[in-house]
């Protein structure tokens, strides 16, 4: 299984600081905000990624992330030239999938809780067919949302309907077999005009193998669309930080206890950072251990 992470797009509601800075750049608390969703995808064991976003941004992250080497993964960049929609993620990404499975996940989508990483790895198994999650919310007219039966085999998907039939909204994580590509290449563009990934997950529930894993009261799935999110994204990961002393998507963290970089490795990169909290964190790893 590879990743993909879609960080384009243009953050229309943190206008106008969008119009100079990529929103996924932006730090969530202590890092950039594409640390959170890189993180899930190392949590569930990938180690190949491909970042995507416009031409203007895909430099600044090549400038943060490069080879991946140093975090003992493969991260590749593509350039979407437009804002095509989610699912030409999958267009964009062909090469890179070179008939694998893979894992979509948007660049500003922040997850946390209990038992998330098994229920990652879990997904990041599927040998045929998609597994999407479900979120309850209290308004899901914005996101995606799945209907279910009593049973709770999906009865239907639908892109920011304005009469929801249910309150499970879907969030940006999608893991998806080796048919993807080809699923993506049959898609036409919505009335919106975009690739809608609504749309492919359809494609999986016409063909019954669509799966949809739930997310319970206690975990967190954040938003960070506009500028109150942010702030409260930035509270939320604060909080966990200080209370518990472990840290939130700490990419060298998961890389390290994922054995894809040794401790001297990490010491070298708590080393670079030491006058920092983060630096300091990363080292005190080591000392504890
Ligand atoms: O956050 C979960 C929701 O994400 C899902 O519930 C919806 O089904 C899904 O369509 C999507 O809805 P959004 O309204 O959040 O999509 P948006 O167009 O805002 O794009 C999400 C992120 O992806 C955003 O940071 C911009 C980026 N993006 C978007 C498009 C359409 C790209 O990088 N490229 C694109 O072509």
């Amino acid at each position: 299984m590879k990743g993909i992470i879609l960080a384009g797009g243009s953050a229309t509601r943190l206008y106008p600081l969008s119009k100079a800075i990529s929103k996924q750049i932006m730090p969530v608390y202590d890092k950039p905000m594409i640390y959170y969703p890189l993180s899930t995808l190392m949590l569930a064991g990938i180690n190949e990624t491909l970042i995507i976003s416009t031409p203007r941004d895909l430099p600044v992250f090549r400038e943060l992330l490069g080879t991946g080497e140093n975090l003992g993964m493969r991260i590749d960049y593509i350039v979407q030239e437009k804002p095509n929609g989610l699912a030409e993620a999958f267009l964009l990404g062909a090469d890179f999938l070179n008939g694998e499975a893979g894992c979509l996940i948007l660049g500003d989508n922040l997850f946390y809780g209990q038992g998330f990483s098994s229920m990652l790895q879990r997904a990041a198994g599927i040998k045929k067919g998609a597994c999407i999650f479900g979120y309850y919310v209290k308004d899901p007219r914005e996101y995606g949302v799945v209907e279910f039966d009593a049973n709770g085999n999906v009865l239907s998907l639908e892109e920011k309907p304005d009469n929801p039939k249910s309150n499970y909204a879907i969030p940006g994580l999608y893991f998806y077999d080796n048919t993807v590509v080809k699923k993506a290449q049959s898609l036409q563009p919505s009335k919106r005009g975009e690739l809608e990934i609504t749309d492919l997950n359809k494609l999986y529930l016409y063909e019954k193998t669509l799966k949809v894993e739930l997310f319970g009261r206690g975990f967190a799935w954040l938003d960070t669309g506009n500028c109150d999110s942010l702030l409260e994204a930035s509270n939320f990961v604060e909080t966990i930080q200080k209370r518990q002393g472990f840290y939130v998507s700490c990419i060298e963290e998961i890389a390290w206890r994922n054995r894809w970089i040794s401790s001297v490795q990490l010491e070298k990169l708590g080393n670079e950072l030491n006058k920092t909290a983060y630096g300091k964190y990363l080292l005190d790893l080591l000392a504890n251990h």
